[in-house]
């Protein structure tokens, strides 16, 4: 049997209302057209969702990542529900489609992109983590627990399967260049590196026994990409689970602890990372804080089974309770920092407007 990929595509095409969340109709729209891919048999399988106001494309075909046709069917498939997000004039209709034409891939052209090609295991358990409100440096704290914290993961202690451990790809997303690290031995090394979230993300994970990869992120940095603010680069990540992988809990678990990210109100602030199920992803307070849905599918044949809902889940709630409590504890710092991000990480800044006009008022102290 062929390999098989799986691909996550996403865009924010339009917000309803403002940032949000997503209409109805796009993902209709999304739907209509990955069923007649799936039809014309491009696609073997998909499940359109979404987190806050991104539209997420999962899609699962035989062709191998950064294909050209999946690719300008995703693309096709946000120009279409931009053009949907049009008439409703929706909220940023079209905001992170950054280029008129399609050069091939999408990769640099605003939307993000997760993909990985395997040989399907006798039984496949994967979670397409999807987030909003924040950047792809989210994923760096739960993917080193998950793959390498033995305080998490039981498996990399206990199952023989994971003992070896695992090689984490790190790309640099200033220069555009990646690197990996093995763990454990390298533990300490890959911590100096993506403890610095906005430069160094964990881009995959490979098994070190065999190769096999285990998870896949979007590393897409809009405002690098363009150059200026264009929205924020809301993340997404796949996991592979079980038989010597993270177990679905193991790769949960990261998530019970909501660490900080950056991200939340336009872009621009610092607040906790929330767990939640699908129905509540639709961040509204500060237009945040940050939102995290989990996926759960099994494959079968290319088939996605699923989704399950993985934080529908009360065990979840005490992260969900104790996010408030950062957020309010957050908010009060108002526009000073940590609350605010930095001034070289703000999207949004009145600071060079200011520089000059004020540039004459300043004195040698
Ligand atoms: C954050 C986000 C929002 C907007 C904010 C202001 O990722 O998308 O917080 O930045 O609602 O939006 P504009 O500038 O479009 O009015
Ligand atoms: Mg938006
Ligand atoms: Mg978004």
């Amino acid at each position: 049997m062929a390999r098989l990929t799986l691909s996550v595509i996403k865009a924010d095409i339009g917000g309803y209302v403002g940032h949000s969340t997503i209409h109805p109709e796009l993902l209709e729209e999304a739907k209509k057209r990955l069923t007649q891919a799936k039809k014309g048999k491009k696609l073997i399988d998909f499940h359109v969702t979404h987190c806050g106001d991104d539209l997420e494309l999962i899609m699962t075909h035989r062709k191998g990542v950064e294909n050209k046709d999946i690719h300008k069917l995703a693309w096709d498939t946000f120009l279409a529900c931009t053009k949907v997000a049009k008439s409703l004039k929706l909220y940023g209709a079209g905001q992170d489609l950054l280029s008129d034409t399609f050069s091939g891939n999408v990769k640099g052209m605003g939307p993000g992109v997760a993909e990985m090609e395997f040989e399907e295991r006798k039984s496949e358990p994967v979670i397409v983590f999807m987030g909003d409100k924040t950047s792809p440096g989210a994923w760096n704290l739960p993917l080193f627990k998950m793959f390498a914290d033995p305080f998490n993961t039981a498996g990399i202690v206990i199952d023989p399967a994971m003992h070896d451990g695992f090689i984490f790809e790190v790309v640099d997303v200033y220069e555009s260049k990646t690197i990996r690290f093995t763990c454990p031995e390298e533990m300490y090394h890959l911590l100096m590196f993506i403890g610095a979230m906005r430069k160094y993300m964990i881009k995959a994970i490979y098994r070190k026994r065999d190769g096999e990869i285990g998870a896949v992120a979007s590393t897409q940095k809009l405002s690098l990409i363009a150059g200026k603010y264009v929205g924020k680069d809301d993340p997404v990540l796949i996991v592979r689970c079980q038989s010597g992988f993270p177990a679905v809990g193991e790769a949960l678990e990261p998530f019970a602890f909501p660490h900080i990210v950056e991200g939340w109100m336009r872009g621009s602030h610092h607040g906790p990372l929330m767990p939640v199920p699908f129905h509540h992803a639709t961040p509204s307070r500060f237009d945040g804080p940050p939102r995290v849905i989990a996926a759960g599918f099994q494959i079968a044949d290319g088939k996605l089974i699923g989704p399950v809902d993985l934080f529908n889940d009360p065990s979840f709630d005490e992260a969900r309770r104790k996010c408030n409590e950062i957020a309010n504890y957050m908010r009060q710092h108002g526009p000073f920092e940590p609350h605010r991000l930095g001034l070289q990480d703000l999207e949004y800044t009145t600071m060079d407007q200011l520089m000059k006009k004020f540039k004459n008022r300043f004195k040698a102290e």
